[in-house]
């Protein structure tokens, strides 16, 4: 079991006034998408450059707790929000876990740079930063596995499946080899790869896309049993590819996951037409990344590559382009 201390990753960053404040990354799937849901193994990274932030700051006498998120376009109080509403179910998880029975009057401020339904992992960075800030307003530590066991529970209501990588990759922010129901298995990557992350602008729902693939296996459950092993094959080669630092090779493993996951029927006209503009424009290896049908491209570059690929996947009409090294 790895079990870190949290508050030793906790950003200092609260206001004077705030009890306390917490930021969370985003995440990246480099290879597996899918195929993990059904036992095989992927690769994820955090992507750093994007966070979630939630605050924590004492709210009026007697009010009890709010919860407001602007960029959501929602302001509740936390006895009248849904069962199934993902920001409430990781407040009343959080508080269960820590045994906390009187409610505070706090108003917890949630922001983000992450896009959402992009495949980034927005749903479960701002899950994390927020159940980091309330341990913290409580004066609690909660190790990063429990932070992730809480935040997987809340990603079923956003993925009704979840295989457990976004939650892992994004509460121990590490490269992470990934079987659904193991321990995760944490990477060091001796060079580190830059991969270029192109939004197709298309929201696409992780939930729906899983339950089409779910679909598509029932009817023919041979022909996806063959299309996973051979992506969990790929998997396997591209974390050795990964830790040696071979990029060569993990372009070439890029592309033969996207080939796997386009058959599965994940792909979309935009991120073809998206994929093709990137390897013209010299990227070593390009696929979907996250559930797929929309969301994001993501392309391997050669250092020194960054600037021109980037510059093609913006004229072909990417909405916004991250430029991250995996670590
Ligand atoms: O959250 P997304 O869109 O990056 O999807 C995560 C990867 C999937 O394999 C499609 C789903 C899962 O739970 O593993």
């Amino acid at each position: 079991m790895v079990s870190v201390n949290v508050s030793a990753m906790k950003e200092t960053n609260a206001p004077r006034s705030a009890l306390a404040s917490a930021n969370a990354c985003g995440k990246i799937v480099l290879f597996g998408e899918h195929a993990v849901v059904y036992g095989r193994p992927a690769l994820a990274a955090p992507v750093k450059v994007v966070q979630a932030t939630a605050t924590v700051d004492r709210g009026q006498m007697g009010q009890g707790l709010w919860f407001e998120a602007a960029g959501l376009g929602k302001r509740s109080k936390l006895m009248d929000a849904p069962a199934d509403d993902p920001l409430a179910a990781a407040v009343r998880l959080t508080m269960s876990h820590l045994n906390l029975t009187a409610m505070p009057d706090w108003l917890v401020t949630i922001s983000s740079t992450i896009p959402i339904a992009s495949g980034l992992g927005s749903g479960a960075a701002v899950s994390t930063a927020l159940i980091r800030a309330l341990a913290e307003a409580a004066g609690r530590d909660v190790t990063l596995a429990e932070v992730s066991a809480l935040v997987f529970e809340v990603e079923k209501l956003y993925h009704g499946t979840p295989s457990g990588i976004d939650n892992t990759v994004v509460a121990f922010e590490r490269t992470v080899y990934f079987i659904k129901g193991q321990e995760p298995q944490f990477l060091t990557i001796e060079r580190s790869p830059t991969f270029i992350v192109a939004d197709t602008g298309v929201a696409s729902l992780t939930k729906i896309v899983v339950d089409e693939v779910r679909r598509g296996w029932l009817r023919e459950p041979d022909r996806y049993k063959w299309l996973f092993d051979r992506i969990a094959q790929v998997v396997t080669a591209a974390r050795a590819a990964l830790v040696q630092g071979d990029e060569g090779g993990l372009g070439s493993l890029m592309n033969e996951n996207h080939e796997l996951l386009h058959q599965l029927g994940v792909s979309s006209g935009v991120l073809e037409r998206l994929r093709n503009v990137a390897l013209a424009a010299g990227a070593r290896g390009a696929k979907l990344s996250g559930a797929g049908k929309g969301g994001n491209l993501l392309a391997l570059v050669a250092s020194g590559d960054e600037e021109r690929v980037a510059v093609a996947l913006r004229a072909a009409g990417a909405k916004n382009i991250i430029v991250t090294q995996v670590a």
